[in-house]
């Protein structure tokens, strides 16, 4: 296994598909990262904290989604427009895993038109066939049908229902896990709506 040690940081590549581009943050996307971490669907389905502030959107578009050896935040962009974040996450050795965990948010005028399918989907086909990962995970906390289809549009299959596993703001959530390896479609695999209902889901989170 690579030393970590030797690992250097992965500058964010631009990459686009079907009108949506995935690129490095910057400074000047700090105001709607501020108003997208005021939305109430991010403040329920993330870590966000309820007083987000334009400094903690400017140490996230400045610091934190720089190059890293552990991770690639891309901003996405929709009509030229910065609309959302999405990273490929990896567990403290760089990429020499073999896997990633794929996780987003998007700005809610942005939503609803499969921008973030499309943007998981780049963002997929770049930690397989440029990084060389063998398997990217997605994880959400229980109940987000949205963020359960953007995954399962691009194959995200295995959902399973996770007891206390993500860290939430004050507690630890419940979760939906579910996996992608690079060999298997990147397509939906069976209906939603069915994958949901069959899980190990508890009828009052399955979100529907
Ligand atoms: C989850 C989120 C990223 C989805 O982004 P989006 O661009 O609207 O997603 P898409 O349009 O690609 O969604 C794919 C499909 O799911 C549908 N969908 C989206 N949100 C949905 C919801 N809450 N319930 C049911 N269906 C939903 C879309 O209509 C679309 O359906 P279609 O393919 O039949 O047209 C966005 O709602 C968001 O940022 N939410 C808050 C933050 C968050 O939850 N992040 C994920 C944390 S794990």
């Amino acid at each position: 296994m690579t030393n970590p040690a030797d690992l250097e940081p992965i500058p964010v590549p631009r990459l686009e598909r079907d009108g949506v581009v995935l690129r490095a943050h910057t400074i000047d996307d700090a105001d709607e990262v501020t108003r997208r971490g005021a939305d109430p669907l991010v403040q329920r389905w993330t870590t966000t904290p309820a007083n987000y502030t334009r400094d903690m959107a400017l140490e996230f578009v400045t610091r934190m989604t720089g190059p890293s050896r552990d991770a690639i935040w891309w901003a996405i962009e929709v009509d030229g427009r910065m609309a959302g974040s999405i990273d490929l996450t990896t567990w403290g050795r760089g990429f020499s895993y073999g896997a990633a965990s794929v996780g987003f948010a998007l700005s809610p005028w942005a939503r609803g038109r499969g921008v973030m399918t499309r943007a998981v989907a780049a963002a997929v086909e770049y930690g397989f066939d440029s990084l060389g990962l063998d398997t990217i995970i997605w994880e959400a906390y229980a109940g987000n049908v949205g963020s359960w289809r953007a995954a399962w549009g691009n194959g995200f299959h295995e959902f399973t229902y996770i007891s206390s596993l993500l860290v939430g703001k004050d507690r630890l959530e419940d979760a939906w896990h579910a996996v992608l390896r690079a060999d298997e479609p990147r397509e939906p695999q069976g209906d939603w709506h069915l994958a949901i209902e069959n899980s190990t889901t508890p009828r009052h989170q399955r979100g529907l």
